[in-house]
């Protein structure tokens, strides 16, 4: 597994790969999530690329930049077993240097949700990507669906800039009560890590609701809240059920959605989702090697 800094260094070693390259950018602080992004890539691609880059301009000033939790070691011991190829793990000033002035905007699909509540976080999200798919080019890059609006937009970017990568979106990866992984989990108190599995306890909520008739979607959005309800610390940012391919919110849903959330507890932000695609649920996946009640639990939600 190489380790590589500099964008110079990055270039000479692409050039020893074989193709296709599976490239899986993070921000670092691994789990289970990011990992299962790797085996996937790992199955499809002859090497694969990890980037680890906390990314400074996709955290609005108010944010948890300076505080996003990192441990670089870790990450490196959690990837070396699995047979990654290269790691890149670049500088700040190498992806920014002084006087940078370029950002790659993607117009309407990164204004509702997470746009709305975070301005500017797409902006720094296409930018960033768009430097890290020039430097490493990959023929495909996976990202997770527990951020739908992230793997949308990076199509949409792809496809309107005729970059020569395809969008892989992977299935959520969840704890045994359902929470998604996400490296912010470590931020929640135990107290607020117990509360935390409202999210999806929300979503399988108008999930059933869904399956037992309902097809209005303000009834469903109204589901959610109600369970949401139930824990008063959690407090919820929206609740969305959209159309899978443009974010507008639907009047009702029919075979395609994609049922959404932010929710914060505490200081922490949580999201996640469910996505309805041709009458069919994805909804992601409990870590690790399922228990017979884990599988039966994950047939069932
Ligand atoms: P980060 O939050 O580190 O996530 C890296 C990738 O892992 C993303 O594609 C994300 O959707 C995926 N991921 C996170 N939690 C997951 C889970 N529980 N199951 C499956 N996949 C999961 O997303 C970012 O970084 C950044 O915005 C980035 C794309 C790297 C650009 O800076």
């Amino acid at each position: 597994m190489r380790i590589l800094k500099t964008l110079e260094e990055l270039r000479s070693w692409r050039r020893t790969l074989r193709d296709p390259l599976g490239f899986i950018p993070t921000m670092g602080y691994l789990h289970k999530g990011h990992l299962s992004l790797v085996r996937h890539a790992q199955q499809e691609c002859a090497s694969t690329l990890v980037s680890i880059f906390v990314n400074p301009t996709q955290f609005s000033p108010n944010e948890d930049f300076s505080r996003y939790p990192s441990d670089i070691k870790r990450d490196l011991k959690l990837l070396a077993p699995l047979g990654v190829n290269g790691v890149w793990i670049p500088e700040v000033q190498e992806i920014y240097p002084a006087g940078f002035q370029t950002t790659v905007h993607v117009t309407r699909l990164t204004q509702p949700l997470e746009g709305r509540v975070r301005p500017g976080h797409f902006d720094g999200v296409a930018t960033v990507i768009t430097k890290l798919f020039h430097a490493a080019t990959p023929q495909r890059a996976y990202f997770g669906q527990k951020d739908a609006q992230q793997v949308l937009a990076m199509r949409q970017m792809s496809r309107d800039l005729n970059f020569p990568v395809d969008i892989i979106a992977c299935p959520t990866v969840r704890e045994p009560d359902g929470l998604a992984l996400s490296s912010r989990n470590s931020y929640l108190a135990r107290d607020q890590r117990a509360v935390a599995g409202i999210l999806h306890r929300s979503l399988v909520a108008a999930k059933i609701s869904y399956e037992n008739g309902e097809r209005r979607a303000g009834a469903l959005r109204k589901t959610m809240l109600r369970i949401l309800a139930e824990e008063p610390s959690a407090r919820p940012d929206y609740v969305s059920i959209a159309n899978v391919a443009t974010l507008e919110e639907l009047e009702a849903v029919n075979e395609e959605a994609l049922f959404s959330l932010a929710v914060r507890i505490g200081s922490t932000r949580l999201i996640d989702n469910f996505l309805l695609e041709r009458g069919v649920w994805q909804t992601g996946r409990i870590a690790g090697a399922p228990t017979v009640a884990q599988e039966v639990y994950a047939l069932n939600y």
